[in-house]
């Protein structure tokens, strides 16, 4: 897990051997601290080196400990403690990558050697924690408050270059940094340490400190809504600034546990490896990415209702042919596709679908929905002629997205069907936007931004509305299922969404895209309530969100009861990724596991009682297989609830 050589020139080498990414788990810290008290107690040893195999410096703590009580305290922050106040100098030799802890222990050695294509950077924050082995503490010490911020608060990864620049590497190599480290160690044997103790140091003072940390945490508050670890990372810093070093690590030490106890870093955890899993997708016949092969592109296509008006603008007119030829060497590959230039399309349009054809004339089709922050996620830049686009894969049956396509109308039924019945639709919609159902209300922009009309035409074509509705049916009732017509009458209104200006919300202008309460649905609902004899009633928050939340994870089961979602995690991972679901909540699935399974049953039981024609709250059978196990963890569901025969 870490191996200790004695290397000639007096020196010690301690490497990190943990496959894949040499992460620290409870044996690397073992053997690491083993290392160092070796090379302490033998006197001839004068310099250590510490590195990692494999081209791997370390990636950080073992994120499946935070499972463990052993996440509450590690240890590793008394190692980059003991390793600071070593009498002997340690060298960091860093290639690959140093993440997290890996960069904690970087900076507890005295001097630090990268490689050039070296990342680094505190992801912590990514993960709902913090870097809670002196991270908050030595970092602001080393490059100053308002760079130490910027990293740990956004958990970017940067390159040895930006890292050097810093002042976080003290040198940045081109070979191999083993060997630069060894050279480098041998000529320090000597030189005096405490000035390279960042432990020691003071955290660079500047004249706005309050101004500085007011600004970061207006900016994290706005910009991760919800997040409670990015303002944490923020509190742990400055204790950095109030408190001497020994203090600090206290505070630090409190917020971490604050934090790896919270749900939300379970959420981010448990999210972090369901996007692992879900790239690993294989088809009962044995299809993955590993035996994909990779298939030229012959064409490319982008559909959407802007981008007509878009691609006439004088400027665009000239990457025109481009968007539909794309020329051949252009590879679709793995999780990445790699694309022209011309798509940075996607930057201005709000909906639009990406059709490529690969040489070998199969289609693959890409549903975008950009809306606000998550446009960043698909943003290409405009510097190189080929891009990539990276994007989640989601195995789903040929045909068509149904996972995702199902969810939608679930959801929207779910929410529609729940808010002709409360007093007001802003009830709805601002008990829904307060908290994770955010989502429920972009069912309704998605909408809009679709066109209503699209749903529409579909269920005029099912006889469900229009001409081919049998006279006589009753409005709310097709069989004994309830049905609302609201779509339909606002479709006859010409309320086709976004398009005509005016969906389920208004917009500024037809095509528009700021959006607003329409009075106008306020008044009809409450006509379409008298109309119907519908009481109005005060609908609870929980109700509200119960309905509408439990229905979809119903929903989720059904689907993974019938084999066309290949794994709970898949389903949260297109939720994360497609619906803007908080990743802080892990996704339905996740969030599923966390209320409880049997609670989700008796909720969706009493909801269907009371509402025997909705039948997406009956629940289904997989859930209830499920539910008779008590409330076992998510890794375990498919095997309690027995193999479905897949359909992918
Ligand atoms: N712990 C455990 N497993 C890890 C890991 C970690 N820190 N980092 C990566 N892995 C695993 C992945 O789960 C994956 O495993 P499988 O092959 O079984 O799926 C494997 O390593 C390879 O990972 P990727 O598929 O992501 O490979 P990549 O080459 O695309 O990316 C990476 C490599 C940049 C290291 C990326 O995995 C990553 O960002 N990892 C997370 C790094 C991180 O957040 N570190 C901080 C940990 S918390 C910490 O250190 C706390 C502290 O301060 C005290």
């Amino acid at each position: 897990m870490a191996e200790y050589l004695r290397l000639p020139h007096s020196l010690a080498l301690i490497r990190i051997r943990n496959p894949p990414v040499n992460a620290i788990s409870p044996a690397v810290l073992y053997g690491i601290k083993e290392g160092l008290q070796k090379a302490v107690s033998d006197h001839t040893v004068k310099a250590i080196v510490i590195s990692g195999a494999d081209g791997k410096f370390c990636a950080g703590v073992d994120i499946h400990v935070f499972s463990t009580p052993w996440s509450s305290d590690t240890g590793l922050g008394d190692l980059v403690d003991e390793m600071q106040r070593n009498k002997k100098p340690v060298v960091a030799a860093i290639e690959g990558m140093a993440l997290g802890g890996g960069l904690e222990l970087a900076l507890g050695s005295h001097y630090r050697i990268a490689h050039v294509q070296t990342e680094t950077g505190f992801p912590e924050v990514t993960l709902g924690i913090l870097p809670g082995a002196r991270g908050t503490q030595l970092l602001p010490r080393l490059i100053g408050i308002p760079a130490a911020l910027d990293l740990i608060t956004s958990g970017r990864c940067i390159l040895a270059g930006e890292a050097f620049k810093l002042g976080i590497l003290d040198k940045v190599v081109n070979s191999d940094p083993l060997e630069k480290g060894i050279k480098f160690a041998r000529t320090i044997l000597d030189q005096p340490l405490e000035c390279r103790r960042i432990m020691n140091k003071t955290v660079p003072n500047v004249p706005n400190m309050d101004a500085i940390f007011s600004e970061v945490f207006a900016k994290v508050r706005k910009q991760y809504p919800g997040y409670i670890a990015p303002e944490t990372c923020i509190r742990a810093v400055q204790a950095s600034v109030k408190h001497p070093y020994e203090v600090g690590i206290k505070e630090e030490k409190e917020l971490a546990v604050y934090l790896v106890e919270s749900g939300q870093a379970r959420a981010l955890q448990y999210a972090f490896f369901a996007e692992r899993n879900a790239n690993k997708w294989s088809t009962p016949s044995g299809v993955s990415w590993k035996t994909a092969s990779v298939r030229p592109i012959s064409l490319v296509g982008v559909l959407g209702k802007h981008v007509g008006e878009f691609l006439d603008s004088p400027h665009l007119h000239m990457v025109r042919a481009a968007i539909y030829l794309v020329p051949s060497g252009v590879k679709f590959c793995g999780k990445h596709i790699a694309v022209l230039a011309p798509l940075i399309l996607i930057q201005v349009h709000e909906l639009f679908i990406l059709c490529v054809r690969t040489g070998d004339g199969n289609f693959f089709f890409f549903f975008f929905v950009v809306l606000g922050p998550e446009l960043r996620t698909y943003t290409l830049s405009h510097s190189t002629s080929s891009q990539l686009i990276e994007m989640e894969n989601i195995l789903v049956p040929r045909g068509w997205g149904e996972v995702v396509s199902t969810f939608l109308t679930i959801s929207n039924n779910g929410t529609m069907n729940i808010h002709v019945q409360v007093l007001c639709r802003h009830t709805v919609f601002s008990s829904l936007r307060d908290s994770i159902y955010v989502i429920y209300i972009r069912n309704f922009r998605v909408s809009d931004l679709a066109g209503l009309d699209v749903g529409w035409k579909g269920r005029k074509g099912q006889g469900l509305t229009g001409p081919a509705l049998p006279p006589g049916t009753p409005a709310r009732k097709r069989g004994n299922i309830r049905y609302c017509p609201i779509p339909d009458i606002l479709c006859e209104s010409g309320r086709f969404g976004q398009k005509t200006g005016k969906g389920w919300y208004q917009y500024d202008k037809p095509l528009g895209r700021i959006h607003k309460p329409d009075p106008w649905l306020s008044k009809f609902l409450s006509q379409y309530r008298e109309t119907y004899h519908i009481e109005p009633r005060v609908i609870s928050q929980d109700e509200i969100l119960e309905r509408c939340l439990y229905a979809l994870i119903n929903e989720a089961f059904r689907i993974l009861g019938e084999g066309i979602a290949a794994s709970p995690e898949h389903i949260d991972v297109i939720y994360l990724h497609g619906y803007g679901w908080p990743r802080y909540r892990g996704g339905p699935m996740f969030y599923a596991s966390t209320v409880g399974l049997s609670t989700i049953l008796e909720k969706l039981q009493k909801y269907y009682r009371q509402n025997p024609d909705i039948p997406q709250l009956e629940p289904s059978n997989y859930l209830k297989k499920l539910a008779a196990h008590g409330n076992p963890p998510l890794k375990e569901w498919q095997r309690l609830a027995g193999t479905p025969s897949s359909k992918l």
